[in-house]
């Protein structure tokens, strides 16, 4: 079994949730408490044990390319004032190791994983949904490629949601379970709350094999007239093995403005070096 050594980051979207701080900074920029949203996904791919980081980005996009290289002016002045750079290790991957490649119309999250064909080539690669902010320890991405290791096919993140909320979502149809790992038997992308064959959705991590790419050559529109990688992934149900992990450990949807400040705030509670300030100042704002 092939090794996931790839990600895909999926990072071409216009952010137009977060307007008007979107208009001129990406929104995978946005930090909570000190680290950029893609900055914890590509921690999280380095912790699974991923080498090589595609971002399939767009117009705008630049300060991601930025942030993943070394800022000359800013090291050589940190340095200079005897200031460490460890702050700023996870951010220079080195050279090689990233990749980037542009979606130059938003025809869905299919269309951007498809823009990244000809760099993941003949390998199982993972993808990332930045948005999703899965965070414990392992992380979510180091939880599948553990199960990937005993299991192979393909892979992807779930967790449950209220069911009048599955219309947002892909929802699989679960199969037989074995501890945080259940067999996917059907795939359906934004379906009806009427319609869902669970409230199981997908949650932005994804562990699939190279032959997802020739599937998605062919894909037509789906939900929303995009095209979906959930379209197409339902496809390889049935010809190779298909599974969801439950991921151990919390999830902050920080596509949403409420899921932004809910991590903020997790974050910030877990830090030693802000945690009782901000405990304070919440209770303080909530009148306690
Ligand atoms: C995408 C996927 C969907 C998944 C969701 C997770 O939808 O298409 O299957 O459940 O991300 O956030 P989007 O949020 O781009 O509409």
């Amino acid at each position: 079994m092939k090794p996931v050594r790839k990600a895909v980051f999926p990072v071409a979207g216009m952010g137009t949730r977060f307007l008007p701080a979107t208009k001129a900074i990406p929104k995978e920029m946005f930090p909570v408490v000190d680290r950029p949203l893609i900055q914890y996904a590509v921690d999280e791919a380095i912790e699974a044990g991923i080498e090589q980081m595609i971002f399939v980005t767009g117009r705008g996009k630049s300060a991601i390319e930025d942030h993943f290289d070394i800022a000359f002016e800013l090291e050589t002045t940190m340095s200079a004032r005897g200031k460490s750079l460890d702050v700023l290790a996870s951010t220079r991957l080195g050279p090689g190791r990233c990749a980037y490649v542009r979606q130059q119309e938003p025809l869905g999250l299919g269309h951007a994983i498809w823009c990244a064909r000809d760099l993941i080539g003949d390998e199982p690669f993972a993808v990332f949904l930045p948005d999703e902010f899965m965070h414990g320890s392992p992380g979510c991405m180091k939880q599948m490629v553990d199960a990937y290791s005993k299991e192979g096919g393909n892979m992807v993140s779930v967790l449950e949601v209220p069911r009048e909320k599955v219309f947002a979502y892909g929802v699989i149809a679960p199969g037989a379970a074995n501890g945080n790992l259940t067999e996917i038997k059907g795939l359906v992308e934004k379906p009806k709350v009427e319609d869902a064959p669970s409230n199981l959705i997908v949650s932005g991590r994804y562990i699939l094999q190279p032959e997802v790419m020739q599937v998605l050559d062919k894909q037509e529109t789906g939900a929303g007239g995009e095209i979906q990688l959930t379209d197409a992934m339902a496809q390889m149900i049935g010809n190779q093995p298909f599974h969801a992990v439950t991921f151990d450990g919390a999830r902050y949807d920080c596509g949403s403005k409420v899921g932004y400040i809910e991590a903020n705030l997790a974050l910030a509670l877990e830090r030693p070096d802000m945690a009782d300030d901000v405990r304070e100042i919440a209770k303080s704002l909530l009148g306690q």
